[in-house]
């Protein structure tokens, strides 16, 4: 199967479909940064804006994948047609779905865009991408539907033996309308967060004193301290002078592209002091400890946030391949 894999970040889509035998014929991300680090690990150049791609120089293709940025629309929902959604980076998607339809699409997006604009927005896009919804006809369509049968839910990456809180909304599509596909069973978390914290990393972030002292001012006021404060595996996250986040039950909070701002939002492993380091974010979000990252720790952290958890992918994609032949 030849797979493009559209807003390819670090390559989550790519590692996840090319394990299952899939071929990417072209990759597409318009930040410099991004392109090294795929560059680094593919051997491809992605650099490029996805508003500029022209549908025919695309290779043949059977399945594209995107994790696309949510956008608003600004008009959205009056015309009912692929004017709802010009101007968005998913009409992107839209053009190229619709002058080649492709057997497949993996489309992936934060769990928030299901009720961004009241449910707007997401509603607009399965009406554009389905006649059919989780098996149901869409009773919806309109003169630009693009006709698949589509399937979508919110898997949290806990649930498939990943130890981060991670939820987001997949969203697949088939051309053959028989498809009955579900989507991957939930697993039992065996995976803990200890078996992903590095022993003695060699390099670490420390904290400023200031933001330490937010992190033991709130750790006090929470009602298990007791319970908790000693865990080697406590993490703090979202570290602000008006609050702090806790996780003790060895699963790491979602790593977000926020990372990339400020030490402060990358998850701090309050017991060993110190930040969670750039091979346990790989580690967490599925990837290769020996994944090679750009040499500049911000814009790695920012990516890292970024990206799909490849063993999620993976599941999500054999399953479309079982129910596509059954
Ligand atoms: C949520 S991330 C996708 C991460 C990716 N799925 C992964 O596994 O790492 C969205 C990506 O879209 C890229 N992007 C944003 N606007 C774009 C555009 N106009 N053309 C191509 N890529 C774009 C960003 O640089 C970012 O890497």
């Amino acid at each position: 199967m030849k797979f493009i894999d559209l807003f390819c970040g670090l390559g989550g889509f790519r590692h996840a479909l090319e394990k299952h035998g899939a071929r990417c014929v072209l990759s597409s991300d318009n930040d410099k940064y991004v392109a090294e680090s795929y560059y680094l690990n593919f051997k491809d150049n992605p650099l490029n804006d996805i508003t500029k791609i022209l549908v025919k120089d695309i290779p043949e293709f059977d399945c594209l994948t995107a994790g696309f940025p949510c956008q608003p629309f600004s008009i959205a929902g009056h015309r009912k047609g692929f004017e709802d959604v010009r101007g968005t980076l998913f009409f992107d998607i839209v053009r190229i779905l619709n002058e080649r339809k492709p057997e497949y699409f993996i489309l992936e997006n934060v769990k928030g865009l299901i009720n961004h604009d009241k449910g707007r927005t997401f509603k607009i896009m399965l009406n554009t991408l389905a006649s059919k919804i989780n098996g149901v006809e869409n009773s919806f369509v309109h003169k630009d539907c693009l006709d698949y049968n589509v399937f979508w839910s919110v898997l949290n990456a806990s649930d498939y033996n990943v130890p981060q809180n991670r939820e987001r909304v997949f969203i697949v599509g088939f051309r053959n309308k028989s498809v009955k596909y579900q989507f991957p069973q939930q697993e039992r978390l065996k995976n803990k967060l200890e078996n992903i914290i590095e022993d003695r990393p060699n390099q670490f972030k420390q904290i400023s004193d200031l933001s330490y002292k937010y992190i033991i001012k709130y750790l006090s006021e929470h009602n298990k301290y007791n319970e908790i404060k000693n865990l080697k595996y406590l993490v703090a996250s979202e570290i602000r002078r008006s609050r702090v986040n806790f996780r003790f039950d060895n699963i790491s909070p979602c790593l977000t592209t926020k990372m990339g701002t400020g030490g402060n939002n990358v998850p701090y492993l309050v017991n060993q002091k110190r930040f969670f380091t750039l091979k346990e974010c790989l580690s967490l979000q599925s990837f290769p400890k020996n994944y090679k990252l750009v040499d500049n720790y911000s814009e790695s952290l920012k990516q890292l946030g970024n990206t799909v958890v490849i063993k999620v992918v993976e599941k999500v994609f054999s399953n479309m391949i079982r129910y596509s032949s059954t």
